[in-house]
């Protein structure tokens, strides 16, 4: 796992089996970019890849020479005064008001491990020798700023994860004005850019564009990493498919706002960029304070995008999720939200929670409006003792039932918020965000917290810890359902408000890592109104997130599907809910709704009460079938084979089919999801495709229900299976036909078993 460094033409060649990344100390002492792509066999010197043409009108570095112009050189971390005109990964602003730094190299240094990040979440190592750390430290003479920048290489994976620091060892205030975690030049730009982007209800749907000269972005100014787009981009070739082709993607360990943003300048250099956005951001660098950039993770692959994100999956199951819950069997849950809402009392939640205790399920999680009096969303926010009206028992009380029963209990927050009507306000008023003489925003009728004050932290951390300190609760459902607007920080100098919106999210860090450590068996989901902070900081502190409050499997098929790029299936809430659906209205079929759901974390949101026993007891049989296939769901490697985004096979309208599957790790066992939003017309014929088998090995297919005679008990070596496939044609009739598989919105589920 070689971080290699020749002296001689000041190269560093950071490098293993799957990618090389290399980069140089330039003429000016700054840091060039040189190579990033399929691995490399080492040499002494990569300088020839700088090619730098002269152009008359670049800015140049030294007088009389018009050879060097930072405005004509691939960066690794470009900051703004030394004549690069493109957008710069940092800015800083001196006290004479000019805009300048001139990071130069020092020294480095490789360590084994992987150092932490103060306050923030970060991948990291069990062992130092899975990776080594590269630091380079740069200083800038004349206000003895100090830059380092920071490279970790994985042993055994397609992972380099960069940070930046800031120091200032002067004795004057610094101010920076852009602080980006990782910047890379590429010398060309035949790209594609691939994002997440959406609103509430379809998050994370999949956007793919070829680059163009100028700037493309994804960012979020919410406050949060929000529905709209996800910290996470990719750059592929446009040849670049599911199982072949080059692709590297970037993501973000970070849940405020970002700037995720693509240039592509005059030249074709692709310029891309990670970090904390710099609008709203203004960080004021004392003497001896240090600024640290959020991670950014890079994933390179030569082998197509599932390769990409099965290293995603991996890294972020097991090196970026931690604590108690990270491998262990995640319960199966009811959530009480879309069978009870806010109506409900002791006797409502305990009668579900019984019954879903009855088959099969082992945690009942009680979602808001338990507290204060929270009869709808205009109140209480803050006030986290229960309702003397629906728990006059308490949530102990309540919690003692159902626990009672053999079963764990959940309970929802929503620590960051607060509501005018509520105690916590009247007590108070200067703990609320908000511009002070100006009318406050509302979102959902709330107003956020400071968390910047860490009184307000501490308070809310200890009515949280009343309550989790009774030992009765399990799990936390974390919400937030307002982005932050009107920014600012009650009582505090002007100076301070341009580091608010980082702060704040610095603040829930230190919540979420104060709860966790006090009550590290407590599984916590983090959600914001759905999907709206599923991003890759969350996942540190919680292992599951709530992906989207759409929960209609056939909506879901886009979201979990558009979410698989980045992240695991093991951290993605997904709940089998009630029909009419809530969101869309559709009536799919039980079936359907849970053979989406089983490629997540399994859970119910219905009043099991309300449907018919032989539903309850489809319900009892789904969750034996997820629990006895736990292993291989959560722990397993996911492909996607069909996307809900189209280009799909001629013929069957665009988007009407999705498949996936998850493979052992052994390669023996493998359970293939195919999911069909409408029934063909006497359609031509269409095979599934397989990944990830052992091309030499015999499996038997099994249609877990529905009994395809031309598949169901049949065997085929794993190279037929990925090769040709199996059919799985239906155009309405055959012997098969049996009416209840058949129609709009069907999905099937096929095990493959090695024998
Ligand atoms: C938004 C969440 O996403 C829902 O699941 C639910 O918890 C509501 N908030 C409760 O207000």
């Amino acid at each position: 796992m070689p971080i290699v460094y020749h002296e001689h033409t000041k190269v560093f060649h950071i490098h293993n089996r799957y990618f090389s990344y290399i980069i140089d100390v330039l003429r000016n002492g700054q840091i060039g970019q040189l190579y990033f792509g399929a691995p490399l066999k080492d040499r002494e010197n990569f300088t020839h890849m700088q090619v730098n043409e002269r152009r008359d009108m670049d800015p140049c570095v030294y007088e009389g020479d018009q050879s060097f112009s930072l405005e004509d050189t691939k960066q690794e971390y470009p900051v703004t005064g030394n004549g690069d005109l493109r957008n710069m990964a940092a800015t800083v602003v001196n006290p004479d008001g000019s805009r300048y730094a001139d990071f130069k190299y020092v020294s480095h240094v490789v360590t084994p491990g992987k150092p932490k990040l103060e306050g923030l979440p970060a991948t990291y190592v069990e062992d130092d020798a899975e990776a080594e750390t590269l630091t380079i430290t740069l200083v800038d003479e004349v206000t003895k700023a100090e830059l380092e920048l920071s490279y970790t290489l994985y042993a055994d994976r397609p992972v380099l994860a960069r940070n930046a620091r800031f120091v200032n060892h002067g004795e004057r205030e610094l101010v920076l004005d852009a602080a980006m975690s990782a910047n890379i030049d590429l010398p060309d730009a035949r790209w594609n850019m691939l994002d997440f982007t959406g609103a509430w209800g379809r998050e994370r749907h999949l956007d793919e564009r070829p680059l163009k000269t100028g700037v493309q972005s994804i960012y979020s100014l919410r406050g949060h990493s929000s529905h709209q787009f996800n910290p996470f981009l990719i750059l592929k070739r446009p040849e670049t498919t599911e199982t072949a082709g080059e692709c590297f993607g970037v993501s973000l360990v970070y849940s405020g706002n970002f700037l995720g943003q693509v240039e592509v300048d005059n030249y074709h250099v692709t310029r891309v960029m990670m970090g904390v956005h710099p609008e709203g951001f203004a960080w004021r660098l004392g003497p001896g304070a240090t600024f640290q950039t959020p991670e950014a993770v890079i994933v390179y692959s030569a082998d197509g995008l599932n390769h990409m994100s099965q290293a995603y999956h991996e890294l972020y199951r097991t090196r970026l999720a931690r604590g108690y819950w990270r491998d262990r069997p995640r319960p199966v849950l009811i959530n009480s939200w879309e069978s009870t809402y806010m109506r409900f009392d002791e006797d409502k939640v305990y009668g579900i929670a019984a019954k879903a205790h009855e088959l099969g399920v082992d945690l009942f999680v009680l979602d808001d409006g338990w507290f204060g009096h929270r009869d709808n969303d205009e109140s209480s926010l803050g006030d986290w003792f229960a309702d003397p009206k629906k728990l006059p028992n308490g949530v102990e009380g309540l919690a003692r039932r159902i626990t009672a029963l053999g079963m764990k209990f959940g309970l929802w927050f929503e620590p960051e918020m607060i509501s005018k009507d509520s105690r916590l306000y009247e007590a108070h008023p200067e703990w609320m965000i908000r511009v002070p003489d100006r009318t406050p925003l509302h979102g959902r009728n709330q107003f956020e917290l400071d968390f910047t004050k860490p009184e307000v932290v501490d308070y809310i951390a200890e009515q949280m810890e009343k309550i989790l300190g009774t030992g009765l609760v399990s799990y936390v459902k974390w919400d937030m359902n307002r982005s932050m607007t009107d920014v600012f920080s009650q009582g505090r100098p002007a100076g301070f408000q341009g580091e608010v919106y980082h702060r704040q999210i610095l603040g829930v860090y230190a919540l979420y890592e104060r709860l966790t450590s006090k009550f590290p068996e407590v599984l916590f989901e983090s959600c914001a109104s759905g999907g709206g902070r599923f991003d890759a900081g969350m996942l540190y502190y919680a292992p599951q997130g709530w992906i989207s409050d759409d929960s209609d499997a056939i909506e879901r098929l886009k979201i979990q599907y558009g979410t698989s790029f980045g992240y695991p299936i093991s951290s993605m809430g997904s709940h089998v809910s009630a029909v009419p659906n809530h969101q869309v209205f559709r009536r799919t079929p039980l079936k359907t709704r849970a053979d989406v759901a089983y490629f997540g974390t399994f859970g119910y949101e219905l009043d099991v009460n309300k449907i018919p026993p032989e539903e309850q007891e489809e319900i009892r049989a789904q969750i034996r079938f997820f629990k006895d296939h736990y292993d291989l769901i959560a722990h397993g490697t996911f492909y996607r084979l069909i996307s809900p985004f189209g280009a799909n096979p001629v013929g069957l309208q665009e988007g009407a089919e999705t498949a996936w599957m998850v493979v052992s790790p052994d390669r023996s066992r493998a359970l293939v999801g195919y999911y069909r939003a409408h029934q063909p017309v006497n359609e031509g014929y269409r095979s599934l495709r397989l990944a990830g088998l052992d091309p030499e090995r015999e499996y038997e297919v099994h249609d877990t229900a529905y009994r395809m005679p031309q598949v169901d008990g049949e065997t085929f070596y794993g190279d037929e299976l990925m090769h040709r496939g199996f059919d799985v044609s239906d155009s309405g009739f055959g012997p098969w036909t049996t009416w209840i598989y058949q129609g709009d919105y069907q999905s099937r589920l096929f095990e493959i078993t090695a024998r």
